[in-house]
């Protein structure tokens, strides 16, 4: 049902709203320290299901439960591993998403149906107040339509979602960029289903030997790892050198160009090029990627240019990102 989308800086009296609007069923959006998040009662079953309808969500793809700490699983899940609790005694609040074995509270449409529970504690201040607020777990995926870029700011979910849910919290800029890593404890050894903002060989150092699942070829076990997930609006040509070739070529055909470079790229200044230089650090890299992609899509250029990072280890979660972003196709169709 279209309603009217409010937008209220996160101050202490917005969240008690905010709070409110969960308790009665409703839809927030709320920024945590990965991507802002499309919040609702985990526990209701209905108000779930307006989550899918808002986002275009496919009903087989389960959504995170987001809890304030870690004493709040009771009940959520059927059992915590020895392994998770070591996980959430290190990781959480922060961007870990762990795969557990699903407790008799969770409604089917949260765990589409299967017999695990992703979960995770946001460390953000303001995903923090509005758990503590509604003393509620919020089912809460990322607040996009299904098949879009991830927001990062306040500005992104109205963009996508206005008129589709009641209320955003607007925290300012999410400071990690990237959504959280995702690790499936269920299996031995665990199995890490989407790399994240958390690095592989930083939960290795906790738990030993990781499984890494590479989509390609398998049914996902974790949807999230479709391709075709997470793009820009804009048909988007990936280069292995600084892209400047592939820019002067465009630009030849008469295109708008949207070129977005890891460190600062000397080059021409012509009216029909939008320039964004992004840190060459990976964590400076994943914190501005989607703001700077999203900036490209709002700007209107007909395609967008993207000389690839450096490929180690560090890149892992970047890669992974880009990698989804299918080149040269508008991904407007799949937006449903
Ligand atoms: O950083 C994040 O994780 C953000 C913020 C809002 O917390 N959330 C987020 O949610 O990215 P979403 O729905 O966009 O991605 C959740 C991922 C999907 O790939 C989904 O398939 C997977 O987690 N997932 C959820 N429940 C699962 C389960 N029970 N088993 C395996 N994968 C699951
Ligand atoms: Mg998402």
């Amino acid at each position: 049902m279209p309603r009217p989308t409010a937008v209220l800086p996160a101050s202490r009296d917005a969240i008690v709203r905010a709070a409110a609007v969960i308790r009665a069923g409703g839809l927030v959006a709320f920024p945590t320290e990965t991507v802002y998040g499309l919040g609702a009662n985990a526990l209701d079953a209905a108000a779930v299901g307006q989550i899918f309808q808002a986002k275009g969500r496919l009903a087989t793809n389960p959504v995170i439960v987001h809890i304030a700490q870690r004493s709040a699983l009771d009940g959520l899940v059927a059992d915590v591993p020895k392994i998770a609790d070591r996980l959430a005694a290190q990781f959480w609040p922060g961007p870990l998403t762990l795969v557990l074995p699903r407790g008799t509270a969770v409604p089917d449409i949260v765990t589409a149906g299967g017999p695990t529970v992703a979960v995770r504690a946001p460390a953000h201040p303001v995903a923090q107040e509005l758990l503590r607020a509604c003393d509620l777990p919020l089912a809460a995926p990322s607040a996009n339509r299904s098949m879009c870029l991830s927001p990062t700011r306040a500005e992104h979910v109205l963009r996508g979602l206005d008129t589709r849910i009641d209320l955003i919290l607007d925290g300012g800029p999410c400071s990690g960029g990237l959504e959280s890593t995702v690790l499936d404890v269920t299996t031995d050894p665990p199995t890490l289903l989407r790399p994240g903002l958390i690095r592989l060989g930083d939960l290795e150092a906790v738990v030993g030997p990781i499984a890494r699942k590479r989509s390609e070829g398998h049914v996902a076990r974790s949807p999230g790892m479709m391709s075709r997930h997470y793009s820009p609006q804009t048909p988007i040509d990936f280069t292995a050198d600084d892209g400047q070739e592939r820019v002067a070529e465009l630009l030849h055909q008469g295109l708008r160009v949207g070129w977005l470079t890891c460190g600062p790229v000397p080059g021409s200044n012509d009216s029909h090029l939008v320039r964004e230089s992004l840190p060459n650090d990976p964590a400076g890299y994943a914190a501005r990627l989607y703001d700077a992609l999203h900036r490209l899509d709002a700007a209107g250029v007909n395609r967008i240019v993207l000389a690839l990072p450096p490929e180690d280890d560090a890149w892992l979660a970047v890669h992974d990102r880009l990698s989804r972003m299918t080149p040269g196709i508008a991904h407007t169709t799949f937006a449903v």
